[in-house]
């Protein structure tokens, strides 16, 4: 098999029907206030036995494809000193890094920030690589308002979203690209719907200057709906209706998969809004990609708050784990029903 069929084939692997993708790859810096959050210290070794508990949950490999990880993460071992990237890989999951290292103010661009993570990335894929990955995740942040996103901090992130993926290719690994729409705001579902529109199309007309074969490539996007202060919340049906007409008008059909980030939503209603899109997709007769969820608070919340930093309390907490990752599972086949949480 060829290099390019192999990540063609690892692409289609990552977006396999009924499954999704863990987003484990807070950085120490989130995870520690989700610690805190919980009353708990910002401490390494909390850090490490909460990767632990989430990768040991047994099972978890029937509902996902991938994990995504961050740095200090896929370096991470279990108590047994097994590599969290063994481990997964053992278990049929595809480890997946972020490589990107965050985002900085945009100098001239009210409200709006580039992604940085370019410099020297060549060399840290090949590292991860040797260490397994074959999925990476870089994540750019568009804010919408009545003027952003502009054109110029769109087309810096397109082009730094489309050398990243040709960097990915060059080494073997799957890009997950992230073009996030960020949920919290005023903004109305028109608007959320104009704003994905414009970047999307932004992307793969970028994509393709560049050369980069979609094939190989998950697009990670944002549901398309109404900002979390806007006074009409979008129905699961409205966000499934203008994420699909959204995608249709911009996202190749040659990309093998869209998988979606919950951005701030509850559980619940990421899983409902999945839900409504599954539905949508099978009364269409089907769509040219595979949807999925690739969700971190979306998933983890109640994971979190179910263990509490206790060891006594780990096997409610994979218990909790793999009910939302069965009721995302089946919302991915549209069969997820509210009663179901109880
Ligand atoms: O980059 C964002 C994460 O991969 C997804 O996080 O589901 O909490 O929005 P989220």
């Amino acid at each position: 098999m060829s290099n390019i069929e192999k990540l063609h084939e690892i692409a289609l692997q990552l977006v396999s029907p009924h499954k999704g993708i863990l987003a484990a790859d807070q950085s120490p810096r989130t995870m520690n206030k989700q610690l805190e959050a919980l009353g708990l210290p910002p401490e390494a070794e909390l850090r490490r036995k909460y990767r632990q508990l989430m990768f040991t949950t047994p099972g978890i490999e029937e509902f996902v494809t991938g994990v995504i990880l961050h740095d200090g993460t896929i370096r991470n071992h279990t108590d047994d000193q097994v590599q969290f990237s063994d481990l997964l890989v053992a278990k049929g999951i595809i480890p997946i890094i972020k490589v990107d290292t965050g985002t900085v103010p945009h100098h001239g661009f009210e409200g709006e920030v580039v992604t940085q993570g370019l410099d020297g990335l060549q060399d840290r894929l090949q590292e991860y690589y040797d260490m397994g990955a074959r999925g990476a995740k870089f994540r750019t942040v568009f804010n919408i308002s009545d003027t952003t996103p502009t054109e110029q901090n769109t087309l810096f992130d397109c082009m730094t979203l489309a050398r990243y993926s040709a960097l990915c290719h060059e080494v073997g690994i799957v890009p997950i690209v992230e073009p996030e729409i960020i949920f919290s705001g005023p903004h109305s579902l028109e608007r959320a719907e104009e704003v994905t529109t414009q970047v999307l199309k932004k992307l793969f007309e970028i994509m393709s200057w560049y050369k980069v074969d979609l094939r190989g490539v998950i697009l990670k996007s944002s549901m398309v709906l109404a900002g979390s202060e806007h006074p009409d919340q979008t129905s699961p049906k409205g966000v499934a209706e203008a994420s699909i007409r959204t995608f249709q008008k911009t996202v190749p059909d040659t990309v093998p998969g869209i998988v979606f980030l919950s951005g701030g939503q509850t559980p619940q209603r990421a899983t409902e809004n999945l839900d409504a899109l599954a539905e949508q997709e099978e009364q269409m007769g089907g769509l040219p990609w595979e949807l999925a969820f690739s969700f971190s608070r979306g998933i983890e919340q109640p994971v979190q708050q179910a263990w509490m930093g206790k060891d006594e309390n780990i096997p409610a907490a994979q218990e909790a784990l793999l009910k939302r990752l069965r009721l995302n599972s089946m919302a991915d086949q549209g069969t997820y029903d509210p009663s179901m949480e109880a």
